[in-house]
């Protein structure tokens, strides 16, 4: 039994529908939620910068949350960090988030397979890598998206079903004329898109994602690692803010609020 907090942490809101996801399947689970707003946009960082912004960030939440377990829920931290990470804090468990590529490859039948990510996601030899692995001759189509990561942290809570749905056309547009059957969502922030991502792409191209597999990853391991909170212990939820200076009236501070008071969350700046 461990009463202790697990960590969801992304640059901004991305992490929330991974977050969302476990909490609605564990609400017994003590859980702590990190947008890492002053350093956002990760994916538009240099793979050194940011192993060293995550590596102060998680040594700042071991001290104040000594959490039982991190969940990287962004990909861009993920192919840039994680073993670097899991060097750094050898007893700290890391869960990362990787775009899905093998379920997208084995279901492609055009053998092309898109990936949008950020502009640090696609450009990571690890893509490729994860494509030679699974891809027995598939070949992928990366595009970086960094204006729809800023569309989803800072317009998509005000924004109406129209622009939303405007928002993922290009991009979908640029994946059926590559003959891509398959398209794999490789950034966190883009789950909220999903619905649109998919009505856009029906009946030719499928979607894939990661978000029920890596909420069934955490449960393993907290299972097989006897991690699980105590019966008795009160569900802890906090959102933490990583700020560049103080909150803004603007658009950034009412998106941020926005999601922590619907996650029912109380906000507070780190
Ligand atoms: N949500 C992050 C990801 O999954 C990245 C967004 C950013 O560029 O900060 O890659």
């Amino acid at each position: 039994m461990d009463n202790r907090p697990i960590v969801f942490l992304d640059s901004g809101i991305g992490g929330l529908p991974y977050c969302r996801n476990f909490v609605s399947r564990n609400p017994g689970e003590p859980v702590v939620y990190v947008a890492d707003r002053a350093y956002f946009p990760y994916g538009e960082r240099d793979r050194e910068d940011l192993r060293g912004i995550l590596r102060d960030l998680t040594g700042l939440l071991r001290a104040r949350e000594d959490p039982k377990m991190l969940i990287l829920a962004c990909n861009t931290a993920t192919v840039s960090a994680l073993p670097f990470l899991r060097e750094q804090f050898p007893r700290l468990p890391f869960v990362g988030t990787v775009p899905a590529v093998k379920p997208a490859v084995l279901g492609s039948k055009t053998r092309r397979v898109g990936v949008l990510g950020t502009r640090r996601t696609v450009d990571d030899p690890y893509i490729a890598e994860l494509a030679a692995r699974y891809g027995g001759g598939c070949s992928i189509v990366p595009v970086a998206a960094p204006e729809l990561v800023d569309f989803v942290e800072y317009r998509y809570a005000g924004a109406g079903a129209e622009q939303r749905r405007r928002a993922v056309l290009p991009y979908v547009e640029r994946f059926r004329s590559s003959g891509a059957d398959a398209v794999v969502l490789g950034c966190t922030h883009f789950l909220f898109l999903l619905e649109e991502f998919r009505e856009a792409a029906a009946p030719d191209i499928a979607v894939y994602d990661s978000v029920d597999g890596i909420t069934r990853r955490v449960e393993s391991l907290l299972d097989g690692e006897g991690r699980r909170a105590g019966t008795g212990a009160a569900a802890f939820r906090r959102f933490y803010v990583r700020r560049a200076g103080p909150p803004s009236p603007g658009p950034e501070g009412d998106s941020l609020r926005v999601w922590a008071d619907e996650m029912g969350f109380e906000m507070e700046n780190l």
